[in-house]
């Protein structure tokens, strides 16, 4: 092969893309793109490369030169579209789908990544035409479906969600991701049992569509109070002020940071979604932010920290014994844990329920026994934690110290 040819390097490329070869494409279509800088189609699939990587800030650059040179191909604007999507630019995101749709109308992709960004926007009821006409385009593929699935859900229709995520489950590998969050779908509409914790990608997912909107959505419309509760609660049971090492658990985009972190000398934050977490760095209220699934990441962190708070993050678990045990050992003897459940009654006596909300809520008696296991139970509280459709979601805030020397 020529080194030189543009156009060889880019098919030497594709072949190692479809094999994962990730490095080497890129090696391949940088060459292309340093030989021929005019070639859309080099820029384009480098722009394909960092949104595989999650660099969406690079995917961007890539994206739009290529744009720059094809202004109208459909699949450079798809492309932009979804690289705009993932740098939680939804809005602008939305008119680039809208205009590769008006030149390629059949593209399911574009119509699922615009029915996906417009139900993170809110706008579920909209969602639902691109998201049925992607199912239809593509008959084998479960993401289209599950997506219609989590749209119909929003929209209260639970008997076509219910449908749509039978649909994705029968076209998924039954150990898949995928899979995982069609059961749990299902498992909040009541349909399938009820697992001991939200999957890790349907969390991380919400919340990598959520985070643009989450700090105007949560303490405007809708009255977020859990993170300054949780503080004052623990201020009133005696925790230090100022000292120590403190962790906020699903520290999200920090709001949770800014109630905590005068309590401790160094807070640092750990989430699942790297798109919150984007948002929590920009805060500057974190001495260190860790990407990770609080179940996998404490464990491998004893006796660190001084104070641990979850602040709207455990009821996207049910069976709370794994976390208040990862939590427990995180922390030194003595040291402070504080978080909030959503309250549970009417959860005919079962220690947790999924809600169609599709999380969890506990039985706060159930709660506590588990707690004292290992801890001392300081208080535990009935909030209103925030509101959801206009109605108040009761809930329980806790604080616990560690048994042990020093408590
Ligand atoms: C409703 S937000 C609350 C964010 C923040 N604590 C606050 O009060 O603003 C819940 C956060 O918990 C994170 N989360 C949920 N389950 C998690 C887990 N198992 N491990 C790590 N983070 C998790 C989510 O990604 C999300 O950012």
């Amino acid at each position: 092969m020529p080194q030189h040819d543009p156009r060889a390097l880019l098919k030497d490329g594709m072949a190692r893309h479809q094999a994962g070869d990730l490095d080497g494409a890129e090696r391949l279509y940088r060459k292309a793109a340093a030989s021929r800088p005019a070639d859309a189609d080099a820029h384009n699939l480098l722009g394909v490369v960092a949104r595989q990587r999650g660099d969406a800030r690079a995917a961007l650059r890539h994206t739009g030169r290529a744009l720059a040179l094809q202004p109208e191909a459909p699949v450079f604007l798809a492309n932009h579209g979804g690289a705009l999507a993932e740098a939680g630019e939804l809005r602008e995101a939305v008119g680039f789908f809208r205009a590769a749709l008006r030149r390629r109308p059949e593209d399911p992709v574009a119509l699922r990544n615009l029915g996906q960004a417009l139900a993170a926007l809110g706008d579920a009821g909209s969602a639902l035409e691109p998201l049925g006409r992607a199912a239809a385009l593509d008959p084998d593929a479960p993401e289209p479906r599950l997506a219609l699935a989590h749209a119909r859900r929003e929209v209260g229709d639970a008997e076509g969600a219910a449908a749509a995520a039978e649909a994705a489950l029968a076209r998924s590998a039954p150990d898949s991701a995928l899979a995982a969050q069609a059961r749990f779908l299902l498992a909040a509409l009541g349909r399938a049992a009820v697992p001991d914790r939200a999957p890790t990608g349907y969390v991380r997912d919400l919340f990598d569509g959520f985070a643009e909107r989450f700090d105007a959505d949560l303490a405007g419309g809708l009255g977020y109070r859990t993170p300054e509760l949780l503080a004052a609660t623990l201020r009133d049971a005696g925790a230090p002020a100022g000292e120590g090492r403190g962790l906020d658990l699903g520290c999200g985009t920090g709001l949770s940071g800014l109630a905590l972190a005068p309590l401790v000398r160094r807070l640092e934050g750990l989430d699942l979604s790297p798109r919150m977490l984007a948002l929590a760095r920009r805060r500057g209220v974190y001495a260190a932010l860790h990407q990770a699934d609080l179940l996998e990441w404490l464990p491998g962190h004893p006796a660190a920290f001084d104070l641990v708070a979850a602040a709207d993050v455990l009821n996207y678990l049910g069976d709370l014994r794994p976390a208040l045990a990862g939590i427990a050992g995180a922390l030194r003897p003595g040291g402070f844990a504080a978080f909030s459940l959503e309250a549970g009654e009417g959860n005919g006596g079962a220690p947790f329920a999924l809600g169609a909300t599709m999380r969890y809520r506990h039985d706060r008696a159930h709660a506590a026994a588990l707690a004292a296991e290992a801890f001392e139970v300081v208080s535990q509280s009935e909030a209103t934690l925030r509101q959801e459709r206009g109605a108040p979601v009761a809930g329980v805030l806790m604080v616990l110290r560690r048994r042990g020397r020093g408590g």
